[in-house]
């Protein structure tokens, strides 16, 4: 059994990012606006402001009150839109209930959409013509490349259809010519589908919701979750129960996590590249 490492594919990913923005004619900016209030957001926003140090780019945190209107929250992002530094914008998700999430993303100039999560960006991504995909299921791709999985004709089961990972990373790899099942709350006898999955996705943030049970043997296994329970961080699959039986399995922490701030980092670099061609 492989521990697939997140963190060194991540490394990889940042230290090619670094190259790449020396050649740009300036660095790029990515603005970063985190609504307060959500003490997990607070870390992920650290470690992507210091991966953006770390590969060379420019990071603009914007807090905002949690208690700020959906009005004030879009011309903060408008505000944003129209500043020529400003190369790339990421929502901090999530926010508060009182705001509307849709709307507030899809206030973000599809050009600066770094999680690519705007309708006219998922309408390219989904149709396959997107120059960029959401940082996880990028991140998730990345790290089957690398360790060589070929994905052609293999059954992939993915459990969760959000459309920042399930339902994005599913499309990604129909792309890649996988036979893609998508399987959420309401989907009958899951394990029986799992169960057959060459490849299996796990996003759906029910720490350890995922036991041997739901895997086939020699099954390769990619643990989106991220649950905080008592201060430590557990995945949506039991690693211990699941690790013997599959080919390749990522841990919590170590694994998705670390891909998808460096395909942010990735992402950035490619919004900043496109609009110094403009
Ligand atoms: N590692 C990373 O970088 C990273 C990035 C993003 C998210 N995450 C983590 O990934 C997890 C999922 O995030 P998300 O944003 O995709 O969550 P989300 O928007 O809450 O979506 C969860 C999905 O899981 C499905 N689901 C819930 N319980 C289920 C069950 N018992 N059986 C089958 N499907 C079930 C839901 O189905 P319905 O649609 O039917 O409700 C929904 O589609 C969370 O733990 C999150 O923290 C990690």
């Amino acid at each position: 059994m492989i521990i697939l490492d997140g963190k060194s594919v991540a490394q990889g990913i940042k230290n090619e990012v670094k190259n790449k923005v020396l050649e740009l004619d300036k660095k790029p900016v990515l603005s970063c606006l985190l609504v307060e209030g959500d003490s997990a957001s607070e870390i992920y926003v650290k470690n992507k402001q210091r991966a953006c140090e770390e590969c060379g780019l420019i990071s603009r945190l914007i807090r905002l009150k949690h208690d700020i209107s959906q009005q004030e929250l879009e011309s903060v992002i408008q505000k944003e839109n129209n500043d020529r530094d400003v190369s790339a914008i990421l929502l901090q998700l999530p926010i508060p209930k009182a705001l509307n999430g849709d709307l507030a993303i899809n206030t973000i100039s599809p050009r600066k959409d770094v999680d690519c999560l705007t309708y006219e960006n998922l309408g390219k991504l989904f149709s396959g013509k997107g120059k960029i995909a959401p940082c996880t299921a990028t991140g998730i791709i990345r790290i089957l490349d690398k360790y060589n999985v070929n994905l052609q004709g293999k059954l992939a089961v993915v459990v969760g259809r959000s459309l920042l990972v399930g339902k994005s990373v599913a499309s990604l790899l129909e792309q890649r010519n996988a036979t893609v099942v998508l399987c959420h709350s309401k989907t009958e006898n899951m394990q029986e589908i799992t169960k057959q999955a060459d490849i299996l996705i796990v996003a759906i943030g029910k720490a350890k919701f995922i036991t041997a049970d739901f895997v086939k043997d020699g099954a390769i296994v990619i643990d989106v979750g991220i649950n905080r329970i008592d201060g430590k961080l557990y995945g949506d699959v039991d690693f211990e129960n699941v690790k013997e039986k599959c080919s390749m399995i990522t841990p919590v922490p170590g694994g998705v996590g670390p891909l998808t701030v460096a395909c942010l980092m990735e992402n950035t670099y490619k919004l900043a590249k496109e609009q110094q061609k403009l």
